[in-house]
Parts: C-alpha cells; sequence; structure tokens
C-alpha cells in the first residue's frame, strides 16, 4: 500500500469511539481547526446545511445540569424519531450485540436498572468530555437528504479529530432533548437537531474497548461486473 493510503487505512481504523475523556479542554485554535476540516465534507448542491453549535466551559456546565434535569422527567423532545426496538433483523442483532458490548465494558449487569440509569446520565455529561458540538439542520422536505449531508460532516469531523489526536462520540441520545437545547443556546425552532458528538482528549486510563465488529464487505455490498 502506498503511504497516503496506509495512513487512511490506518487512521479510519484508529477512530473509535470513547467514552472518558479527561477534563482538559482543547483550545480554541484546535476546535476551530476541525471545523475547517470538516466544512469539507460533501453535500448536496454543495448546500453545506449544517449548523453547528460548539459548548464549552459554564455553558457545557450548565447544559449538563438542563440534560440531567430532563432525563429524571423522562421528558423528551427529539426532532427525529427514534425507536431502537425498529431495526429489522441482523441489524436489531448488531443493535443488541453493541448494547451487550457497551455494558459489559462498563461491568453493568443486564438486570441493573440503575447502573444502565447512571450510564445514560454519563452520556448526558457528555462522558467528562469538555466539548460538545451539536449538528443542527434546516427542515427541508422529508429531511433525509440533508440528514445524509448532516453524516458526511460528521464523519470528517469525528475523523479530523483523531487525526489531530483528539477524540470523540456521536450520540443520538443529545438529540432526545432537542428542545431545552435550543432554549439553552437561543437557537430558533426552525434548527432540528439530529445528534450531538462528545469530544476532547481521550482518557488514557480508561479501560480499553475492542473495536466494534464489522461485517464482512460481502453483508452489505454487491459487485456487479
Ligand atoms: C449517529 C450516531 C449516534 C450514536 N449515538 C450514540 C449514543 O447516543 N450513545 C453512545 O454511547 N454511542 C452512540 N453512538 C456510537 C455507536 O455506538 C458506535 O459508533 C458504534 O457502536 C461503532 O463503534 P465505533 O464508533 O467505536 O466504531 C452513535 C453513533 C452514531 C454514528
Amino acid at each position: 500500500m502506498m503511504d497516503q493510503s496506509q495512513s487512511f487505512h490506518d487512521l479510519v481504523r484508529r477512530r473509535q469511539s470513547v467514552r472518558q475523556f479527561l477534563a482538559q479542554p482543547l483550545e480554541a485554535t484546535q476546535i476551530k481547526a476541525v471545523l475547517e476540516d470538516a466544512q469539507r465534507a460533501p453535500s448536496n448542491c454543495n448546500t453545506q446545511p449544517w449548523h453547528v453549535h460548539v459548548v464549552s466551559g459554564a455553558t457545557r456546565a450548565s447544559l449538563t445540569q438542563v440534560l440531567i434535569e430532563q432525563a429524571e422527567k423522562a421528558s423528551y423532545s427529539p426532532d427525529f424519531s427514534w425507536d431502537e426496538t425498529a431495526f429489522p433483523g441482523r441489524l436489531d442483532e448488531r443493535r443488541r450485540a453493541q448494547g451487550k458490548a457497551y455494558y459489559e465494558a462498563l461491568g453493568i449487569a443486564r438486570e441493573d436498572k440503575a447502573g444502565r440509569h447512571e450510564a445514560i446520565l454519563r452520556n448526558l455529561d457528555f462522558f467528562g468530555a469538555p466539548h460538545a458540538a451539536f449538528l443542527f439542520m434546516p427542515s427541508v422536505g422529508d429531511g433525509v437528504r440533508v440528514a445524509a449531508d448532516i453524516g458526511m460532516y460528521a464523519q470528517t469531523f469525528l475523523l479530523s479529530l483523531t487525526a489531530r489526536g483528539y477524540a470523540g462520540i456521536p450520540q443520538t441520545l443529545l438529540g432526545l432533548f432537542a428542545d431545552p437545547i435550543r432554549e439553552h443556546l437561543g437557537i430558533p425552532d426552525e434548527m432540528k437537531l439530529l445528534f450531538g458528538i462528545s469530544f476532547g482528549y481521550a482518557d488514557p486510563t480508561a479501560l480499553s474497548v475492542a473495536p466494534m465488529p464489522r461485517a464482512a464487505i460481502g453483508d452489505s455490498s454487491v459487485m456487479h461486473v
């Protein structure tokens, strides 16, 4: 493999969702460099429909309190539906395997409701990350094509974090609290929240988690000749 493809091969595999961060913040210039990289993401007709709100410091601290209060009241306001029991067949098998690996890594037993609740609260505390980026999008048609652009943006953002020695995790869970996040950050109702990305420096003392497995390419792609 040539050098460039080797480094991409390594980068894409080095990126992993991190769920334990150091409190040490990034500099504003470091965050801006990641935003510049993510801005290079492709989008339908180059519309660049992402609106990204990054929280740090006091705003991050007060927002976490709001999210935890909402979660305690089971007050959810997702802009887009989320039903994790709706995945068909093999997708559901993979979802279950991910959940099992996740809770095992956290040492939480299946029947441990309090432990599971605690894991949700850790999501809402951004897993200790000093920063979170909220990915908003305008409402256009059924939203699917704009959401695809946001996905492009998110992966570019995550790979940039990894390439620069930082880490992140995309979180649908943050998107379940769209109303209080909009209110807290002064964002108009027309902007819809898809998900958030917590980011910062990975905590090197965290228990190492094995990379999540991927299906063989033959399970998801067909070569027509
Ligand atoms: C759009 C999106 C939303 C996600 N939401 C959450 C979440 O709310 N909480 C969480 O712990 N992980 C979340 N994840 C992380 C996935 O569980 C993770 O990407 C998957 O298991 C593959 O692992 P990897 O990212 O380490 O390769 C999300 C991932 C994506 C792409």
